[in-house]
């Protein structure tokens, strides 16, 4: 029996996606040993804007999360989301900085890391999905999922062989702007599992509408595991609701094995939390609405909300027609950048300075001509040369992975890092958010010894799992 694997989101994406990623541990533990019993294939907990949220905004170590999520979760798989060679920062880093991180995350509790890179180039990838299989990880590889003519299925399918002959241990159709309708989600499933061997598995938004749909027609068309979120925190812009899924599969040849019953026990809790974010203000309950405007504009949902806030601080929010029309010419003109972060903001602004500049390619971007110039990789279509001579004005192109330019890093940030570090993995904070750790590290500091007083080395030490 094909029995369909339920990776639980509510953990990271679910209030990624709804409440600006701030549920805090103090808001998950008292749930986490009942959702360890039952039954999901995962949970994805960790990773994405868990870490920077930890750190800038809520005054958690991230990693002393994941040790807590692993404690009290012993019989789940954890799973995180990683950038591949930006791991969770805003760069590119050293290959033996992407090691570590990976090592240092295995070690802490994580069982599967889902990798994944913008503009679909296997080079961003190729680092840490060795260092995965190395640490006898899971690694899961998503594709960036977007539209446009050349994102066809031959497209898709050479990107998934890749991606297992690369070593990945499964693949990971990633829909994050909820582009996805139901018979695509089908065709696109079955296509890619005529080309490989490893499982897949499906990760769509709700925002526009079609998850569910999508989600159905996916299993039927073979797919091994489906990302849903329990429902106080599913649909808007969050996932398939987690119950809904497993009842609309029960009893049928890819049952779950999950027990409703006991997903009601967890439903409560998450509806007490919700309460919560609402009375607080944290979730805007119309974030909650469903919203096609992706697809009328196949520019992800908070894509288009961007670009009408540029232009109404533009003064030329009457413009937005052609500006949609213009995105997909910078699409072309930059090599078909699947819209999303960061590829989505870098087209989205240069497309909005095409049109009220009133000539194309007047201003540039610095991130527009870093994407051109190659900084973020190889984008899915080769750009134009006269094009890239135009944007780049004498600078040369990078063709290699950007990260073989890059010296090894990890003895220089352990050297910045020293003065804060009270475990290994203190240096990967550093590393990736050198201007706001230093400001977290002295606030642990100061509740370790001056509120508690007491302080014990044996806490510092790493959890090995
Ligand atoms: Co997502």
């Amino acid at each position: 029996m094909a029995k369909l694997k339920i990776t639980e989101t509510v953990l990271r994406d679910a209030h990624q996606s709804l409440l600006a990623t701030r549920m805090s541990m103090d808001d998950m533990k008292p749930i986490l040993s009942t959702m360890d019993k039952i039954g999901f294939y995962s949970a994805e907990c960790w990773g994405g804007a868990t870490f920077d949220s930890c750190i800038r905004f809520l005054n958690e170590d991230p990693w002393e999360r994941l040790r807590t999520l692993r404690k009290e979760m012993p019989n789940t798989k954890l799973q995180m989301l990683f950038r591949g060679q930006n791991m969770l920062g805003y760069r590119h880093y050293a290959d033996d900085l992407v090691e570590y991180f990976v090592q240092k995350s295995i070690a802490n509790g994580i069982d599967i890391i889902r990798i994944f890179d913008a503009l679909n180039d296997i080079r961003n990838l190729e680092t840490a999905i060795k260092a995965a299989n190395k640490e006898k990880g899971h690694a899961q590889v998503a594709i960036s999922y977007t539209l446009g003519e050349v994102f066809t299925h031959q497209y898709y399918m050479d990107y998934a062989r890749r991606i297992e002959e690369a070593g990945a241990d499964s693949i990971c159709i990633k829909d994050m702007a909820a582009l996805l309708t139901p018979y695509e989600a089908e065709t696109l499933v079955r296509d890619i599992k005529s080309v490989v061997s490893i499982p897949v598995q499906l990760h769509t938004h709700y925002t526009s509408g079609l998850a569910c749909m999508c989600i159905l027609k996916a299993v039927e068309a073979g797919v091994d595991a489906v990302d849903t979120a329990m429902s106080p925190l599913a649909l808007g812009t969050s996932h398939a609701p987690t119950e809904s899924i497993v009842a609309t599969f029960q009893g049928t040849e890819y049952d779950t094995g999950l027990d409703l019953v006991k997903l009601n026990e967890v439903r409560d809790y998450f509806m007490g939390l919700r309460k919560k974010y609402i009375d607080s203000g944290l979730l805007d309950p119309s974030m909650l609405a469903t919203n096609t405007n992706a697809l009328l504009y196949q520019v992800p949902g908070g894509m288009l909300s961007n670009l009408l806030s540029q232009l109404k601080q533009a003064g030329k929010a009457d413009q937005l027609e052609e500006v949609l029309k213009e995105v997909p010419r910078v699409r072309k003109d930059s090599g078909y950048p699947p819209l999303v972060t960061p590829t989505s903001q870098i087209v989205g602004t240069q497309a909005v300075f095409n049109i009220i500049m009133g000539e194309r390619y007047k201003t540039v971007t610095k991130e527009f001509k870093g994407m051109v110039k190659g900084e973020y990789g190889r984008t899915p279509v080769e750009i134009d040369p006269e094009f890239r001579k135009m944007i780049l004005k004498g600078e040369e192109p990078i063709d290699c992975r950007p990260a073989d330019l890059l010296e090894p890093e990890f003895e220089v940030m352990k050297k910045e890092a020293a003065e804060w570090t009270e475990q290994e993995e203190d240096i990967l904070t550093y590393a990736m958010f050198p201007k706001v750790a230093p400001k977290f590290f002295e606030q642990r500091r100061n509740k370790k010894y001056g509120v508690d007083g007491a302080h014990s080395d044996a806490e510092n030490k790493v959890h090995p799992v």
